[in-house]
């Protein structure tokens, strides 16, 4: 069973403290390889002792019982006679099926991103570049990409039934290009441009070719700040973009944005919104919210801020649909004022 922390009397930080040790551990047993040893055939009903384990991982024999142990306290791990096995929420979601992704990725921003989260919150600025950060870790990107891009996969089917199209649609910061991808594939008059910074758009060039759209889905690679939009579309797509980025350089963008749609053509935003009923959700969006800040001088902004800003760029018929697919998040969709 997984450990669930309540404060009751005492100190709220230790709540806090167990569950960033356990978090800790967790990503420990990823990184080594400890659950999928223990999902190897054959292993997964008749358990390893700390031995084997470390055997099988390389790893010290104390450390690794160690671990074990502390992954047995937090429900990663069962132990009996014949020795650690997964759980079957372990079994479920991190030897087997796609968390473990996440999981690899979010502790790789809260371990090792997180260190001047002072800084940027003393100074008003990001301490960190993320896109740099994450342009040096090749694997973490990978991870990013593939996390948008399964996300995607699962909430597409509705977003795209809400996106306005005609003939020409601009995605950006459109990275694995799967919206573009699903738009094209049910609008046969549809082409669309997506851009985004280049080893981003390595992982969409793969989607492209693999759902045979090169020929309605043109990658640009570059700075959507400066880069030549060209003119005259029909939609503009910016999904999970202005939540990274300060208010002013939005307008900014939202300007370009403007120039760049057709009278009457449609802007689309993706973003998280700012509050959720549901307490967990909620405390995610902050946290979120507060690593947006840290690594991009972003946050996620009120539906209402936003507003404003379309409202600025000359865009009106301001409309807010919260996704059933994915609770938590609004598609934005605005007009160009004719
Ligand atoms: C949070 S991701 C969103 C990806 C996709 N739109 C989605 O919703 O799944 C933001 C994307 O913007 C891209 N990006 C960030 N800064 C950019 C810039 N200055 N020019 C172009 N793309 C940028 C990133 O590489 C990333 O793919």
């Amino acid at each position: 069973m997984p450990l669930h922390l309540e404060p009751g009397d005492g100190p709220p930080s230790f709540v806090d403290l167990l569950a960033t040790a356990g978090y800790r551990a967790m990503a420990a047993g990823l990184r080594l390889g400890v659950f999928e040893a223990l999902a190897a055939e054959g292993l997964s009903s008749a358990g390893l002792s700390s031995e084997g384990l470390a055997a099988r991982l390389g790893t010290d024999p104390r450390g690794t019982a160690l671990l074990a142990e502390a992954l047995v306290a937090f429900g990663y791990l069962e132990r009996s006679d014949d020795g650690y096995t997964n759980t079957a929420s372990t079994r479920k979601w991190l030897s087997g099926g796609g968390y473990r992704e996440v999981d690899q990725f979010w502790s790789t921003v809260l371990f090792e991103s997180w260190d001047g989260l002072e800084e940027s919150i003393r100074s008003g600025k990001p301490a960190l570049d993320f896109y740099g950060w994450l342009s040096s870790r090749p694997e973490t990107l990978g991870r990013f990409q593939g996390m948008l891009s399964g996300h995607a996969d699962g909430i597409a089917p509705e977003v795209c039934g809400l996106v306005p199209v005609g003939a020409r649609l601009l995605d950006l910061g459109g990275g694995h290009a799967k919206y573009a991808i699903r738009l094209c594939a049910e609008h046969p008059g549809l082409h669309a441009t997506v851009i985004d910074l280049p080893e981003a758009l390595a992982v969409g060039s793969g989607a492209v070719t693999d759902a045979g759209m090169c020929h309605r889905v043109a990658l640009w690679p570059g700075d959507y700040d400066s880069l030549e939009l060209g003119g005259d579309y029909d939609t503009v797509l910016l999904f999970n973009v202005v939540h990274g980025r300060t208010a002013a350089a939005n307008r900014t963008l939202l300007d370009r944005v403007a120039a760049a749609v057709r009278p009457g053509g449609a802007v689309v935003l993706l973003e998280h919104d700012e509050h959720s009923e549901d307490r967990a959700a909620d405390a995610f969006a902050r946290v979120f919210s507060l690593n947006l800040f840290h690594g991009q001088g972003g946050q996620v902004y009120s539906g209402a801020e936003i507003e404003g800003w379309l409202v600025g760029a000359g865009f009106a018929e301001v409309a807010t649909h919260p996704l059933r697919t994915s609770p938590g998040q609004s598609l934005i969709v605005a007009r160009k004022v004719v």
